[in-house]
């Protein structure tokens, strides 16, 4: 399979709002004028719906996993980094929203869980431990995307290190907002608007 077709299959799949798509379902005209204005699950628990916030978490998450193995099964090798990029490029600058998207930290993880199902327990381990220590769902996510590419590096997985170091940049850039406010001292804690 030529890349540029793994790239676009995941860019569409990731590129699918499911945080603002299961907001307006339940009821919310815009999630982009709640809280940080982003289409995370973050900013969903916000909304105060916890339910809404789990599903998006995991469907924003599923569609990089998804992207990357179905294009792994169908072309083995390298088409799935190009399926990675596509999905999280899809939901960070999805086409829909004007290229408007999320800050894509769930994508982020789905694509690693597909690539290097270790490398996402490290994420999930490094992400749980310190968002439960200051409930900063921001630092959670800056902290564990920024060691991905070391922990891919140690497992051998050069080429995923180097896609994920620049999805990690990218993350990074998106989340400058809340880099400021965690400076100021004056980012959102998680679960409060
Ligand atoms: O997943 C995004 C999270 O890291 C920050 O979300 O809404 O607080 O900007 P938010």
């Amino acid at each position: 399979m030529p890349s540029i077709f793994a790239f676009l299959f995941g860019y569409v799949l990731g590129s699918i709002p499911f945080g603002l798509i299961l907001t307006r379902l339940g009821g919310t005209a815009d999630l982009r004028s709640i809280g940080s204005g982003n289409i995370g699950a973050t900013n969903v628990l916000r909304t105060g719906r916890k339910d809404l916030a789990a599903l998006t978490l995991l469907l924003d998450l599923l569609k990089g996993t998804l992207a990357v193995l179905a294009v792994a099964y169908w072309a083995p090798g390298q088409p799935a980094l190009y399926a990675a990029l596509g999905a999280f490029l899809g939901h960070v600058f999805p086409v829909w929203l004007k290229f408007r998207g999320g800050k894509g930290v769930a994508t982020f993880l789905g694509c690693l869980l597909g690539l290097a199902w270790p490398a996402a327990l490290a994420f999930g381990v490094v992400w749980l431990t310190v968002a439960g220590v200051t409930r900063f769902s921001s630092a959670a996510a800056l902290a564990a995307s920024a060691l991905t590419p070391v922990v891919l590096i140690a497992l051998g997985r050069t080429d995923a290190a180097v896609l994920f170091g620049v999805l990690a940049i990218i993350l990074w850039v998106k989340h400058r907002s809340n880099l400021s406010r965690l400076l100021a001292g004056t980012e959102t804690r998680i679960g409060r608007t």
